[in-house]
């Protein structure tokens, strides 16, 4: 089927969640019919009528948005979702629950595709089923264009792009610091969570997914230099202060070894990359790592726990379809600092890139980093050799991302570390 006779440039897959209504408004808001030939996609047609009603209320450019119906336990209908457009985005999750079919479907109709995940165990699940058909059909399966991945991965890239021009060397380490991130958690995020905590209890192969730092890279490359997450508190090696395990480490950092992997190891091999949470200098910023290292521990344990788990995910963690409020979200704001050190012709050299918004990171901001990701792919305004394949941000869209998220209102800066 040519991509012309596809009714839709992209479907927003899951528009009645709390993160896909946001995707949906977001690009109603951003881009016009006459631009964007837009479908919103889910399983109940009177919510998708209602949040189609919602993101048209009061807009001069939309009427209405076309809506498309499946179900994610049906993959015909999934199949049919895919052929009607190029591009799909997805926000329906626990991914481990509910994306294989989609990817499948994606595969099978050559429709490119991009979503939120950060669950480990089912991004590798994908890369074994489907990177080497993707690959071949030249169809971008691209995962983790939310808070995970693309601070850590697109801040990677930027600071090894200048390292690259202005040293003639990539940077050995790279260090991602989550400076700042303030906002709220949604239903879907706890569900998903504990769909890794739960596959990881029955599946040994999934804990050692877990366990491998290089577990996304192509097979055969499942092996390096690299440690993987910091664990305790620690004093920076590069920075004055203490740091902290950061939670989203276990996905940004295999993510950023994948786009190594995928484009050919232009930052080395031996590249070493971590992510954590800095608390600051001194007494304070010792017990500051120890109480985020002690309460990331605390909880790691508690949800590996199956009954603890459920109870939890009954009685305390908000409902599917549930998130932080608006109030919450307005007041939402992130810095994510990458900071590289390599070695060039003159001695070492380091460098550093700063990712950020003033909005919730994990919703505001993810709604636009997902829809400016579909975008780039819509209109195949991207920067990367790779024509298909199981993606990241970094390997499959490269920097005209960070030029369009700079356009909406992102801080994305890069240059030699003072
Ligand atoms: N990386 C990031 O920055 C980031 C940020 C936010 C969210 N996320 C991830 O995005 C995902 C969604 O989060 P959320 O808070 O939006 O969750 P949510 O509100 O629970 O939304 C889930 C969506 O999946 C749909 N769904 C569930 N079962 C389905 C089925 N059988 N067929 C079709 N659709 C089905 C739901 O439809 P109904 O409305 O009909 O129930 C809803 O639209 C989660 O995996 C979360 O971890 C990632």
């Amino acid at each position: 089927m040519s991509d012309d006779d596809r009714p839709y440039d992209l479907v927003v897959w899951g528009a009645t969640g709390f993160a896909g209504r946001l995707v949906a408004a977001y690009l109603t808001d951003q881009y016009t019919p006459e631009s964007l030939s837009l479908a919103l996609g889910g399983r109940s047609p009177d919510r998708l009528a209602s949040v189609a009603a919602d993101v048209t209320d009061g807009s001069e450019a939309w009427d209405d948005v076309p809506t498309v119906v499946g179900d994610a336990t049906e993959p015909r209908t999934l199949r049919e979702i895919a052929r009607s457009a190029r591009v799909v985005c997805t926000t329906v999750g626990p991914y481990t629950k509910y994306g294989t079919p989609l990817v499948d479907a994606c595969v099978e109709a050559g429709t490119d595709y991009c979503d939120l995940t950060g669950e480990v165990n089912w991004i590798r699940e994908t890369v074994d089923r489907y990177h080497e058909a993707a690959a071949e059909a030249g169809t971008r399966i691209v995962h983790s264009c939310g808070f995970d991945s693309v601070p850590a991965d697109i801040g990677t890239l930027l600071v090894q792009s200048f390292a690259l021009d202005e040293h003639d060397a990539p940077c050995e380490t790279v260090r991602i610091y989550v400076d700042d991130a303030s906002g709220g958690v949604s239903g879907g995020t706890l569900a998903s969570m504990a769909a890794v905590f739960g596959a990881a209890a029955e599946d040994s192969n999934v804990r050692e997914t877990l366990r491998n730092p290089y577990s996304l890279a192509p097979a055969g490359e499942r092996d390096g230099v690299d440690p993987g997450e910091q664990r305790l508190p620690r004093r920076d090696p590069l920075r004055s202060g203490w740091t902290a395990p950061s939670p989203m480490a276990p996905v940004n950092e295999r993510v950023v070894r994948r786009s190594n992997a995928l484009l050919g190891y232009p930052w080395g091999r031996e590249l070493r990359c971590s992510e954590v949470i800095p608390t600051g200098r001194g007494l304070t910023g010792a017990a500051g790592a120890t109480l985020v290292a002690g309460g990331l521990g605390l909880f790691t344990a508690v949800m590996s726990v199956g009954p603890v788990r459920a109870a939890l995910q009954r009685h305390v963690f908000p409902d599917p379809g549930e998130g932080p409020s608006e109030e919450q979200m307005e007041h939402g704001h992130f810095t994510v600092s990458v900071v590289g050190r390599g070695t060039g012709g003159d001695g070492t050299f380091t460098v550093e890139a700063e990712f950020g918004a003033d909005l919730d990171p994990g919703y505001g901001a993810a709604a636009r980093m997902l829809g400016e990701s579909a975008i780039c792919l819509v209109r195949d305004d991207v920067d990367s050799p790779l024509g298909g394949g199981v993606l990241t941000p970094a390997s499959a869209i490269g920097l005209p991302l960070v030029d369009r998220l700079r356009a909406v209102g992102f801080r994305a800066t890069v240059g030699e570390a003072e």
